[in-house]
């Protein structure tokens, strides 16, 4: 990644460690995180660029075993009821939702992202509001990647859960969160306890020069 005709510096090489090799983990040890670090971590995704710097993430750190279980369980109960109602197969179904629910206790703490529109601009007409929702939600998207690399940065393991997006009502209601939160992700935190390896398609196959 480096480019062979540079003398990369201990700047630059630290740089792409940074970036190549932040993995999602999805195992961590049982061993907690402290809070002084997560508020590293989210003082990281605070500094992310946002549209007109309004800001719009809305985060909820998940730290105790009670409110994880909680969490695990509803969000598995409808997770089930869903696969059911796809007539998914049962045993597939019981792994699934047995996979998530040790993801989701297992991890030291669980951060939540959600979106506000309370500070975005209000249009009247659906197209322009789509467009300030699109905004926030790319915002938001952008604290979480500074979430994920500080995370990897302070050699903890972090991982991106889509679930909440599937049952928003549910997540808001067991934590209590403001009815103007819509949750749109799940982050996965703790320190490792694998090590995982991926690779991206090639450049060519995803950017055009003109
Ligand atoms: C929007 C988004 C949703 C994701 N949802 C999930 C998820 O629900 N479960 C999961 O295990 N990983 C999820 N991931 C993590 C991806 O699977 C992972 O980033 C991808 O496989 C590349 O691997 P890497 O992050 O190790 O580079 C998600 C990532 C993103 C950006």
């Amino acid at each position: 990644m480096i480019d062979q005709h540079l003398d990369p510096t201990d700047g630059e090489r630290d740089f792409w460690r940074l970036i190549r090799d932040r993995r999602s983990v999805r195992r961590y040890q049982p061993r907690p995180v402290s809070r002084w670090l997560l508020e590293r971590i989210l003082t990281a995704a605070m500094w992310a660029p946002s549209a007109h710097n309004r800001q719009p993430w809305r985060f909820c750190v998940v730290e105790t075993a009670t409110q994880k279980l909680a969490l695990s369980e509803a969000m598995g109960s409808r997770w089930r009821q869903d696969l059911t109602n796809d007539k998914a197969d049962p045993e597939f179904i019981q792994l699934r939702v047995a996979v998530s629910h040790a993801r989701l206790t297992g991890a030291a703490a669980l951060v939540v992202a959600a979106v506000c529109m309370d500070d975005m601009d209000d249009y009247p007409d659906p197209s322009r509001a789509e467009a300030e929702w699109l905004m926030a939600v790319q915002s938001t998207a952008l604290a979480c990647q500074n979430l994920l690399l500080a995370a990897h940065h302070y050699g903890l393991g972090a991982c991106w859960m889509c679930a909440p997006l599937f049952v928003p009502d549910t997540v808001r209601g067991i934590l209590s969160l403001p009815s103007t939160w819509h949750p749109q992700a799940l982050i996965t935190l703790g320190y490792p306890a694998e090590e995982k390896e991926k690779e991206r398609v090639p450049m060519g196959e995803r950017v055009l020069w003109r």
